[in-house]
C-alpha cells in the first residue's frame, strides 16, 4: 500500500511531535526531512561544499549531536535555498514517500514539491509567540542564556529566508488542511492530525 501523509509548516509549530505520533499510530514510516538539511549544514560549517555533503550523506551524519542546534538551523535554511542541494535530497525523499507501507514526511515542500500526489496533507501552524516559547523551552537546558526573544528572532529570520526562496518555498499546497496548533495541547492536536489521515485512510 502506498499512502503518503505530507506535512508542512514553519519553524516549531508542532510538525515533527503530530508527524512522529502520526506515524507510529498508523504503523507508517516516518522522516524528519529537516534532518537531512541539517545533517548537510553540519557537514558545510566541517568546511565542506554544500552540493558534495548533501550528495554524501550516510546514515551515521543523522547520528551526529548538536543537530538540533539554532546555528545548525540557520546553516540548514540557507543551504536549503541552493537549488543544487535540493536536487540532490529530492530522490531519496520522493522514494521514501512512495514506499510501501505508508509514510509520513514533515518539512517545508512535501506537499508541493516532493510528494503533490499524497494522500494527505497538512500544513501546521502557530503564532510566533507560541513557537518561540516551545521551542525555547526545548534549547534552554543546553544554552541557559538563550532568551525567549532570541529564539523569536531566530526562527522569524529562518521562515523568512524559507518562504522567501525561489525554489520550493514554504507554503501550504492548496489542498493541504490548515491546522493550527497554538491553542491546542500537543495531544489534541495529535488526535485532529489523526482523525484527518483516519477520514482519508478509510474511503
Ligand atoms: O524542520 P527543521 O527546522 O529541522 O529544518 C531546518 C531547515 O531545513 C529549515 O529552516 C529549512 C530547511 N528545510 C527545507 O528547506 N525543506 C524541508 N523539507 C525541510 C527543511
Amino acid at each position: 500500500m502506498k499512502f503518503t501523509v505530507a506535512i508542512d509548516g514553519p519553524a516549531a509549530a508542532g510538525k515533527g511531535t503530530i508527524a512522529r505520533a502520526v506515524a507510529e499510530h498508523f504503523g507508517f514510516a516516518y522522516l524528519d526531512t529537516g534532518l537531512l538539511y541539517r545533517a548537510a549544514a553540519r557537514k558545510v560549517i566541517d568546511g565542506m561544499d554544500p552540493v558534495a555533503a548533501a550528495k554524501a550523506l550516510t546514515p551515521h551524519d543523522f547520528e551526529r549531536t548538536g543537530l538540533r542546534t539554532a546555528k545548525v538551523g540557520q546553516a540548514a535554511s540557507k543551504i536549503a535555498a541552493l537549488p543544487k542541494v535540493r536536487a540532490a535530497l529530492v530522490d531519496f525523499q520522493h522514494k521514501f514517500a512512495r514506499s510501501d507501507g505508508g509514510a509520513v514526511l514533515d518539512g517545508r515542500d512535501i506537499g508541493t514539491v516532493i510528494c503533490p500526489e499524497a494522500e494527505v496533507k497538512l500544513f501546521i501552524t502557530a503564532s510566533d509567540e507560541v513557537r518561540a516559547v516551545r521551542r525555547h523551552a526545548e534549547l534552554v537546558e543546553k544554552s541557559a542564556d538563550l532568551t525567549v526573544d532570541d529564539v523569536l528572532a531566530d526562527l522569524r529570520a529562518r521562515d523568512a529566508r524559507d518562504t522567501e526562496r525561489k525554489v520550493a518555498p514554504l507554503m501550504a499546497a492548496a489542498d493541504a488542511v490548515l491546522l493550527d496548533t497554538s491553542e491546542l495541547t500537543i495531544d489534541q492536536a495529535v488526535a485532529k492530525a489523526c482523525a484527518l489521515v483516519a477520514a482519508v485512510l478509510v474511503v
